[in-house]
């Protein structure tokens, strides 16, 4: 499979199959000059949580491309009032088919101009793809819960900056409760608060893909 980090915690995999984006954050994104336009191929859309940074573009990009949603059933709400048809709601610990939501330790809420709606609660998603098992955290705290996936990962893509998520001493111990084949850090550097090197995350025995916004990896 081909995996784009487009930056922040935004990623874009392509399969055989499936051309998938997880938590399209486009416009505003300071790492990509790409536009909605340029996702009218997509197939699926993953939205970890109600943030700006991770919720991005999705109504424009899921109505430009009639990709399939998957997101918590609070934000499915959200996005079918905004237009959107194409959705699959589900909820933390849920399985459907090749995709599982996992549980995060961080907020949800949607902004607004003038409020914050309720999102539901954040999350990430295990992806099944091409017989692999990929975990896309979305934004979280270090948690106990990562050690139930323990030797079940084979790419988990973690976020380290800190701040608003792990840093990368937590990301660490996650590796090594979760103990994937390999890690690629995310959510670092877009805001100076969250400006850490990424490179700084090694933990033996697991491979570390680091990669720069707008750099594909053959996975
Ligand atoms: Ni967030
Ligand atoms: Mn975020």
């Amino acid at each position: 499979m081909l995996i784009n980090y487009i930056g922040h915690s935004t990623f874009q995999i392509k399969t055989e199959d499936k051309n998938i984006i997880i938590d399209p954050f486009i416009l505003g994104n300071p790492w990509t000059q790409t536009e909605p336009e340029d996702y009218k191929d997509l197939t699926h859309i993953f939205v970890t949580h109600g943030h700006s940074d991770h919720l991005g573009d999705t109504v424009e990009i899921a109505k430009l491309s009639g990709a399939l949603v998957y997101c918590n059933h609070e934000i499915a709400g959200y996005l079918a009032s905004k237009g959107v048809e194409n959705i699959h709601g589900m909820h933390i610990g849920g399985a459907h088919g090749w995709v599982k939501m996992t549980p995060a330790l961080h907020g949800s809420g949607i902004e607004t101009k003038d409020a914050i709606l309720y999102g539901g609660l954040a999350g990430g998603f295990l992806l099944s793809l091409e017989d692999r098992l990929i975990y896309h955290s979305g934004d979280t705290g270090l948690s106990m819960e990562m050690k139930l996936l323990e030797d079940k990962v084979d790419l988990a893509l973690l976020p380290v900056g800190g701040n608003y998520t792990m840093d990368i001493e937590d990301a660490k111990l996650a590796l090594g409760f979760i103990k994937p084949k390999a890690f690629i850090p995310m959510h670092f550097k877009t805001f100076p608060v969250i400006d850490v090197n990424p490179r700084d995350l090694v933990v033996e025995g697991i491979e570390g893909i680091y990669l720069e916004p707008g750099e594909l990896v053959q996975w």
